[in-house]
């Protein structure tokens, strides 16, 4: 695992504000003292600090990236709404979509199919965020969700080099807890094999701390990982980082 090139994703939700920032001096200081080590830092604030942030991150090896968009590629009537080419002039390189904490609030698989085109259409990586509830899971419908959201989410997408597929079982997220090893190792694989020529790099997210580390890093197609909570201390991110390099 320590061979590959690993993605650590930084997803804060609505956590920050301009002071949070400057906690992030420790994590520059990190990435710029492992500038040979194959990783890549992302971080995912909420759109208010995109502009600061990157700003801050200019001459390092972080990159920023946002967490949801609006599905058109144009400006419209869309009180309250943020499109994709915004977020990229701002500064942000990458987009989370599908979260499940949006999927909970009735965005469906076909708005996020608009969501992904109209941000490869603006030149921004997709972090397609995919995963089962916990009644999903208990009902043995795992592999039939994450068919699903791949295949709709995906439809129509022929060019799928700018996309991340991060998986995130629901009932993981926040809550502690992660799936055991020979489940995550199926998901994982299952996952993979939705994908007819090359798989794109997938993650895992949900509740990823460094105690944990020690079994997620046993499973072999992992590319990295999109870190929620832990993520807003800087010193728990590094470490993470840290039991994952070495
Ligand atoms: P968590 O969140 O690490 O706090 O579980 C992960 C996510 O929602 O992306």
């Amino acid at each position: 695992m320590t061979n590959k090139y690993m993605y650590f994703v930084a997803n804060w939700k609505m956590f920050g504000d301009l002071r949070t920032l400057n906690s992030l001096d420790k994590v520059i200081k990190f990435s710029k003292n492992n500038k040979k080590n194959k990783f890549k830092i992302v971080y995912c604030p909420p759109n208010t600090l995109i502009r600061p942030l990157s700003r801050r991150l200019k001459k390092t090896k972080i990159e920023v990236g946002a967490q949801n968009c609006h599905h058109s590629y144009d400006y419209g009537a869309h009180t309250g709404q943020v499109n994709s080419t915004m977020l990229k002039n701002v500064g942000a390189k990458y987009v989370i979509l599908g979260h499940s904490e949006n999927r909970q609030l009735g965005e469906k698989d076909n708005l996020i199919n608009l969501k992904i085109k109209s941000s490869i259409k603006t030149g921004l990586k997709i972090i397609l965020c995919i995963g089962e509830t916990l009644k999903e899971r208990r009902q043995n419908k795992t592999n039939q969700i994450l068919k699903r959201q791949i295949e709709k989410g995906l439809k129509s997408i022929k060019n799928k080099s700018k996309i991340i597929i991060a998986y995130e079982p629901v009932w993981s997220i926040g809550k502690g807890v992660i799936p055991k090893e020979a489940d995550l190792n199926k998901a994982i694989s299952f996952i993979k094999s939705r994908f007819v020529k090359k798989y794109p790099k997938i993650l895992y997210g949900g509740s990823v701390n460094a105690n944990n580390l020690s079994v997620l890093k046993k499973i072999p197609n992992i590319d990295g990982f999109l870190i929620g909570g832990a993520s807003q201390n800087p010193k728990k991110f590094i470490d993470i980082i840290k039991k994952t390099i070495n």
